[in-house]
């Protein structure tokens, strides 16, 4: 449904993309997951026509993005970064404005316009000014506006930012409602929960490039990450951590705490606290350190996802 191939993109002395790829079958919801400067932005203005690549190709829905730039843009919605709305327009007319664009007939852009108030949850205030609206409130009249001509491919640039969590939940379980209906979105984001909810496949993007790809699954076993499981006791001597390392040898002591390291920790916890109990000793305090996508980005790049 989309393919994107080596696209490169520079401003002046800044190198934004460095070759990016990634194929998208229909029906997918693929999430761009990267820290602020990766690129998701420039990518998403390329595929949506709002900027030109130096190199580099898009496909959507069969259509080269050069060569029928209309005939790609008829079939995406974008939700941009930068909300885009009229403040002194209410949610109608900010959507009645956005609809007429793409030529919706008046009658039935009337109806849609009301479906996707309801859906987002904005009926109640629907006829107030936009400037009147809370943070959550204008995001999803932004979302709103994307959808208005049914859109088979959405593009969503961190829809989420600074937003309330009832909004955000809104948001996340409309593109759940869209994605199970089988519109095919790409969504960036540097939070790395939205990604693993709402993501078939991930693309981790740092310095213009996509450093891994793949699903949650594939992510956690390509790299020689392990998870760990990190136990402190109340009476670890020298003697029962020999013992312990004749039952466990991929571990690690530190002071009161050993830090036992495993692929597969669902199917290893009961053994290591077996091996423990069998040395004698007395467990303190259990921590597991499961791979994420934010430990996953750390090994990768050496550094964290977003400040925290
Ligand atoms: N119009 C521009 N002029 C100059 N530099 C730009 C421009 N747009 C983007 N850049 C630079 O290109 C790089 C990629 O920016 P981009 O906006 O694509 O990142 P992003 O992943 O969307 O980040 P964020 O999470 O902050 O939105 C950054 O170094 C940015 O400063
Ligand atoms: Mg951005």
């Amino acid at each position: 449904m989309i393919n994107v191939s080596n696209l490169k993109k520079s401003f002046d002395t800044i190198n934004a993309l460095k070759g990016i790829s990634f194929n998208i079958p229909q029906g997918e919801c693929y999430g761009l997951l990267g820290p602020n400067g990766a690129g998701k932005t420039t990518t998403i203005s390329i595929m949506s026509t709002i900027l030109e690549a130096d190199e580099g190709e898009v496909n959507i829905a069969g259509y080269d993005l050069k060569k029928n730039p209309l005939e790609c843009k008829k079939n995406i919605g974008v939700v941009t970064q930068e909300i885009a709305l009229y403040n002194e327009l209410s949610a109608y007319d900010n959507l009645l404005f956005w609809g007429s664009l793409y030529n919706v007939p008046k009658p039935e852009l009337t109806v849609r316009i009301n479906e996707t108030l309801t859906l987002l949850g904005l009926t109640d205030r629907k006829n107030e000014k936009v400037k009147t609206y809370s943070g959550g409130m204008k995001r999803r009249v932004n979302f709103a506006s994307a959808l208005l001509h049914r859109p088979d491919v959405l593009f969503m640039d961190e829809p989420t930012v600074g937003i309330d969590p009832q909004s955000r939940n809104l948001i996340f379980e409309v593109v759940e409602k869209l994605h199970k209906e089988g519109i095919t979105i790409v969504y960036t984001t540097h939070y790395m929960e939205e990604a693993e909810r709402l993501c078939d496949r991930i693309g981790i993007i740092d310095n213009g490039e996509i450093i891994a790809q793949g699903t949650l699954d594939e992510l956690r076993t390509s790299g020689s990450m392990k998870e760990t499981v990190v136990i402190s006791f109340t009476n670890l001597t020298e003697k029962r951590y020999t013992t312990i390392t004749k039952d466990w040898n991929d571990l690690q002591r530190f002071g009161d705490t050993i830090h036992f390291y495993s692929m597969n920790i669902q199917g290893d916890l009961s053994k290591i606290i077996l091996t423990c109990n069998t040395a004698g000793l007395d467990i303190n305090h259990i921590d597991i350190r499961k791979i994420n996508l934010e430990t996953i980005f750390l090994s990768l790049t050496g550094k964290q996802l977003r400040d925290k």
